[in-house]
């Protein structure tokens, strides 16, 4: 299918997916973003950008551990930002911006630290690597990429199989390249040297340094 097509599918479906996302995920992400939470070192006042915010579940724990930080959320679905907008409602201000993390309409090295959860799987292969790259461009020189999605295969290896059916049970195009893809090329390619790494359940963390 013609990516930019495959795109409008796509996107239609995480529309009408936005009311109905967090009852489905819930379970799954909990493990993560908790994980993610403490392997991201948030220090009250730096300014935080999570890219494909959803329902903004992972920015609301972050505004409720650190009212004073800086936080904005970006998602390509104006259904989801409004989900997220409800979600945070009477909390400190987050700034919502609806946008492609293709091209991210903030200036470069503005971010101490950018996290992106359950984004890299819904993307082509290229995408991937123009969101990286836009990534890297707006953290500060030494700031942090904080990375959550699924397991890879060969990450445990005993659940390989598991993998290999989920784009067979559920609508993925992208996942079966998702699960052999080279992150750590990826992420080295855009000057994202490796931190920490680390899986909870389904999924796998990675915390990568803008070197600089
Ligand atoms: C599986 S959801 C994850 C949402 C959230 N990060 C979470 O963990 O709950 C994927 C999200 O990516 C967003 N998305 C997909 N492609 C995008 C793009 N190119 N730019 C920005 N957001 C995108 C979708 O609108 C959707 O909100």
């Amino acid at each position: 299918m013609d990516a930019r097509f495959q795109k409008r599918v796509q996107r239609y479906g995480w529309d009408k997916a936005a009311a109905h996302y967090e009852r489905s995920w819930q379970a799954q992400l909990d493990p993560a973003q908790t994980a993610l939470l403490e392997m991201a070192g948030l220090v009250p006042g730096e300014r935080v950008l999570d890219v494909a915010c959803g329902t903004g579940r992972f920015l609301r724990a972050v505004r409720l551990a650190y009212p004073a930080m800086k936080l904005s959320g970006l998602d390509l679905s104006r259904p989801y930002l409004d989900e997220a907008r409800r979600h945070l409602k009477g909390l400190r201000p987050v700034e919502w911006i609806a946008a492609n993390a293709e091209s991210i309409p903030l200036p470069d090295a503005s971010q101490d630290i950018v996290t992106t959860v359950f984004l890299f799987h819904e993307l082509p292969p290229d995408v991937r690597r123009r969101v990286t790259a836009e990534m890297a461009r707006v953290l500060k020189p030494g700031g942090l990429l904080v990375f959550i999605d699924s397991l890879q295969m060969g990450d445990r290896p005993g659940w390989d199989g598991l993998l290999e059916a989920f784009p067979a049970r559920f609508h993925e195009p992208y996942y079966r390249h998702y699960a052999i893809d080279d992150l750590d090329g990826v992420f080295s390619e855009a000057g994202l040297e490796a931190a920490q790494q680390a899986t909870a359940f389904l999924a796998k963390m990675m915390v990568r340094r803008k070197v600089g």
